[in-house]
C-alpha cells in the first residue's frame, strides 16, 4: 500500500472515528456453533443463514466504535499455550514459586515465526502459562535406574553408562497417563539422588562401535504430550565437532548441565531451570514454522526413485517403513486435519533410461578440496551434488520426469515429489557437502552411492558422529515433514532479535526425526502438533490479513457508517462480530490443543468474511455511481476535492479487487 493510501486512510481514521469499546459475550451462540459444527462438520454451509432472529439481533449491537480498533483487535489475536512442569525429587517447598516467578519473569509474549517467509513473523501471539506441582515418582525412577545400572556392564568405548531411555519413561508415562484428560504439555524435571556410576540415555537399539556412533542424551520427548529432563544424567554434549554454527550443550554453563560443574545455590540452580524451560518452550512448543502450509484436503507424497537398472536395494530405504512412520500417526489421529488424506506412491526410473537423470547429476556435481594431514599434508578433491542446481533442473523438466516414470495427473491437493537418486557410483557423494536429504518447498531430494559410511562434522561426547549415508529413512521423513508440514527441524528457530536463523542443538536428541545425532524416525508430539498447528495458524493469518484487507478498503471510504448504507450496515456489524467471534473460538481452540475445532472455526469465518468482501465491494461500486452522476456548478472546490478522493479511494479498490477477492478463490 503506497504511503499516500496510508496517510489518507489514518486521517480519514482521526476525523470519523472515537474511542473503542470492548465486544460482549452472546448467550446461546456457542451451543448454535457446537451444534453447527456436528451437522456440518466441514463448514461447507454458511451458518449465517440459519441464525435464529433472536441471535441475529444480539449479533447487531455494534460493539466496536472505529475501524482501527477492528484492526488492533485483529492484530492482538493470542493463543496461550498451557505447561505443566512437575518437579520430580529433591526440590525444596519454595522450588515451585521461585520457578513460576522467573519463568515468567522471562517469558513474554511473542508472535509465532516463519524461517521461510517474509516477513518473518505471523500476525498471530502466543504467551505461556504455567503451572508447577510436585510428583511422587522419583523413588521408583531411581530404582529403575539403579537396578538397570547394576543389571549390565558397562561399555568400555565410554564414560558414561547407558541406560535405555525406556526405563525412566514407562515410570514417566504412566504418572502422565494418570493425568489424564490433561490440558496442555507437561515437562517433568528429574532431580535425583546420585547413581554408583555417571550415566546417560541410549534411544536406539544396539551397542556403540566404531561404525556406530550412539549419541547419549538426558531427555526424552514422548509421543504423547509430555517431556522429562534428567538433571542428574550425563553431562552429555554434541553439536558441530571442530567449527560450524550451533549452540550446542557442552560445558557446566549450559543449562542442561546444571546439576553438573561447581555446586550453585538453589536459587541459582532454579534459574537454570527456568532458562531450560524457556529454551524447551520456544523450540518444541512454539516452534517456528519452516514454511507457511495452507489447508489441502488431499495429500500425496510421491516417491521416485532412480536407480540403476540391475541393483534396487532397499535396505535404507524401505518406503514401506517410511509410509508406517506417517500412516501409524494418521490413524492414531496425530498428524491430519479434519477431513485430510495422505496417499504415499512410488514410481522407478532406471537410471540407464533416463538421459535427463543422467544430466541433471553431472550439471550438479561439484567439487572441493581440503586438506588433510596424514604422513604429510595432503590435498583430497572430494565431489558433491549442488541442491539448487538439482532443484533447478528437476523443477524444470516435472514433465520429462512424469512421463518417464508414468506418474499420472492428480488435480486436487499437495503433491509432493520424493527424488530419490540411488547411484551406482562408489565414492561418497552428499547433497552441499553434508546432506543426504534437502527438503524444498515444492520437493524433497535425496541422494545415496554404493559408499556405506562417512565421518560427519559433529561429535558427540567426544566421538565423531559417523553418517550411514545409505540409510536414507530417517533423513526422509524429516525432509517430508519441512516440506509437506512445515514443520522445522529440532535445532532450527527464527531469532528475530538478530533478525535471522538460530541453531541450537539441544533439543536435538531422543525421539526426532532431526538432525545428526537422533537415530530415530519416529515422530514425538512436537512434530504431530507442529504439523497441524502450522496448516491452522497459516489460515488463521490468511485470514487476518483478508480482513485486515476488507478494513483498509472501508477506511478508505471513510469509515463502514459512510461506505454502507441501513441493511447493509446492519449486516456488516452482524456479520463481523460473528467473525470476531469464530476467530476467538478458533484461537481457544488452538490453547486447548483442540485442532479439528479451530479448523472448523477457521473454515466457518471464511464465509463470514466473505459476505463482508462483498458487502463492501458492492457498497464501494454504488458509492462510485452516485458520485459519477453528481454535477456541481463551476468550481466547487468542496465537491470536487471529495469526488477526488473518492476517486482515489475507488482506485484503490479497484486495484485490490484482486487481493479482495482472492479469498473466494481460496479453497478450504
Ligand atoms: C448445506 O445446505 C444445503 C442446501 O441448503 C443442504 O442441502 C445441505 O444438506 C447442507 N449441507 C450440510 C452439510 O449441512
Ligand atoms: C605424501 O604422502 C603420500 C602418501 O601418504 C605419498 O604418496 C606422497 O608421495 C607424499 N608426498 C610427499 C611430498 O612426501
Ligand atoms: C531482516 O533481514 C532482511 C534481509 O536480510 C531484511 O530485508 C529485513 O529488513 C531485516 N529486518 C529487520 C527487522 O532488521
Ligand atoms: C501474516 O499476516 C501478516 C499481517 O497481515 C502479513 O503481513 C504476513 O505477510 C502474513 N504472513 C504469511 C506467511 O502469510
Amino acid at each position: 500500500m503506497s504511503t499516500a493510501t496510508t496517510t489518507f486512510i489514518f486521517i480519514f481514521l482521526l476525523i470519523i472515528f472515537p474511542i473503542a469499546t470492548a465486544s460482549l459475550p452472546i448467550l446461546g451462540l456457542d451451543s448454535f456453533l457446537s451444534q453447527q459444527s456436528r451437522l456440518d462438520p466441514q463448514a461447507s454451509n454458511d451458518s449465517f443463514l440459519s441464525l435464529s432472529s433472536s441471535l441475529k439481533k444480539s449479533l447487531s449491537v455494534q460493539s466496536f466504535t472505529t475501524v482501527s480498533s477492528l484492526i488492533s483487535s485483529l492484530l492482538s489475536l493470542k493463543i496461550s499455550v498451557p505447561v505443566t512442569v512437575k518437579l520430580v525429587g529433591s526440590f525444596s517447598a519454595d522450588s515451585q514459586s521461585l520457578l513460576s516467578s522467573f519463568v515468567n519473569a522471562a517469558v513474554f509474549s511473542d508472535k509465532f515465526h516463519v524461517i521461510g517467509s517474509n516477513p518473518h513473523h505471523l500476525a498471530v501471539e502466543h504467551s505461556l502459562h504455567l503451572d508447577v506441582s510436585h510428583s511422587p515418582i522419583a523413588t521408583q525412577i531411581s530404582e529403575a535406574i539403579r537396578a538397570e545400572i547394576s543389571g549390565s556392564t558397562s561399555s568400555l568405548r565410554s564414560s558414561l553408562h547407558s541406560v535405555p531411555y525406556s526405563v525412566v519413561d514407562r515410570i514417566i508415562k504412566q504418572d502422565f497417563e494418570k493425568e489424564k484428560p490433561v490440558q496442555g504439555i507437561y515437562i517433568y524435571l528429574l532431580n535425583l539422588s546420585p547413581q554408583s556410576k555417571p550415566y546417560a540415555y541410549s534411544y536406539g537399539s544396539g551397542e556403540a562401535s566404531p561404525a556406530f556412533t550412539k549419541c547419549l542424551g538426558t531427555i526424552w520427548t514422548g509421543r504423547d504430550r509430555y517431556l522429562w529432563i534428567d538433571l542428574a544424567a550425563g553431562p552429555v554434549n554434541y553439536g558441530p565437532a571442530l567449527s560450524g554454527e550451533g549452540v550446542l550443550p557442552r560445558g557446566e554453563f549450559h543449562p542442561l548441565a546444571a546439576l553438573h560443574g561447581r555446586p550453585k545455590s538453589h536459587k541459582t540452580l532454579l534459574a537454570d531451570l527456568a532458562s531450560l524451560i524457556w529454551s524447551a518452550y520456544q523450540v518444541l512448543l512454539v516452534p517456528s514454522l519452516r514454511i507457511p502450509v495452507p489447508f489441502e484436503s488431499s495429500l500425496i507424497v510421491q516417491f521416485i526413485h532412480v536407480h540403476s537398472s540391475q541393483s534396487k536395494d532397499s535396505i535404507g530405504l524401505d518406503w514401506k517403513s517410511i509410509e508406517r512412520t506417517f500412516m501409524d500417526e494418521v490413524n492414531d489421529a496425530g498428524l491430519l486435519l479434519g477431513d485430510q488424506s495422505l496417499r504415499f506412491k512410488t514410481y522407478d526410473i532406471s537410471f540407464s533410461e533416463c538421459p535427463i537423470c543422467s544430466f541433471a547429476i553431472s550439471r550438479s556435481t561439484n567439487s572441493y578440496t581440503s586438506r588433510f594431514l596424514f604422513e604429510n599434508y595432503t590435498l583430497i578433491v572430494s565431489e558433491y551434488l549442488d541442491s539448487k542446481r538439482l532443484h533447478q533442473i528437476l523443477s524444470d523438466s516435472a514433465d520429462e520426469f512424469r512421463r518417464l516414470a508414468e506418474i499420472p495427473e492428480e488435480d486436487f491437493g499437495i503433491i509432493l515429489p520424493v527424488y530419490v537418486f540411488d547411484l551406482d557410483y562408489n565414492r561418497l557423494l552428499l547433497l552441499d557437502r553434508y546432506h543426504q536429504s534437502v527438503a524444498f518447498r515444492d520437493m524433497v531430494i535425496a541422494v545415496r552411492t554404493t559408499s556405506t559410511q562417512t565421518v560427519s562434522d559433529y561429535s558427540c561426547n567426544g566421538r565423531h558422529v559417523i553418517t550411514q549415508t545409505r540409510t536414507l529413512e530417517r533423513p526422509l521423513v524429516g525432509s517430508i515433514l519441512q516440506s509437506m508440514w512445515g514443520v522445522s527441524p529440532t535445532h532450527l528457530l527464527w531469532n528475530r532479535r538478530d533478525n535471522r536463523t538460530l541453531v541450537d542443538y539441544t533439543w536435538s536428541i531422543g525421539q526426532t526425526p532431526f538432525g545428526p545425532f537422533s537415530e530415530l524416525s519416529s515422530l514425538s508430539f512436537v512434530q504431530k502438533d507442529a504439523a497441524r498447528r502450522n496448516i491452522l495458524l497459516t489460515s488463521l493469518n490468511y485470514t487476518i490479513t483478508s480482513a485486515l484487507d476488507v478494513l483498509d478498503s472501508i477506511a478508505s471510504h471513510g469509515g463502514e457508517r459512510n461506505l454502507l448504507k441501513q441493511n447493509r450496515h446492519v449486516e456488516f456489524v452482524q456479520r463481523w462480530n460473528l467473525l470476531k467471534y469464530k476467530l476467538d473460538k478458533a484461537i481457544s481452540s488452538l490453547s486447548h490443543l483442540d485442532f479439528d475445532m479451530a479448523l472448523y472455526f477457521l473454515r466457518s469465518s471464511e464465509h463470514d468474511l466473505y459476505a463482508i468482501h462483498s458487502l463492501v465491494y458492492h457498497a464501494s461500486q454504488e458509492l462510485e455511481a452516485s458520485l459519477v452522476c453528481f454535477k456541481d456548478p463551476p468550481f466547487p472546490w468542496a465537491s470536487v476535492s471529495m469526488a477526488g478522493v473518492a476517486f482515489f479511494a475507488f482506485l484503490y479498490v479497484y486495484a485490490k479487487r484482486d487481493k479482495i477477492f482472492r479469498n473466494k478463490r481460496k479453497q478450504f
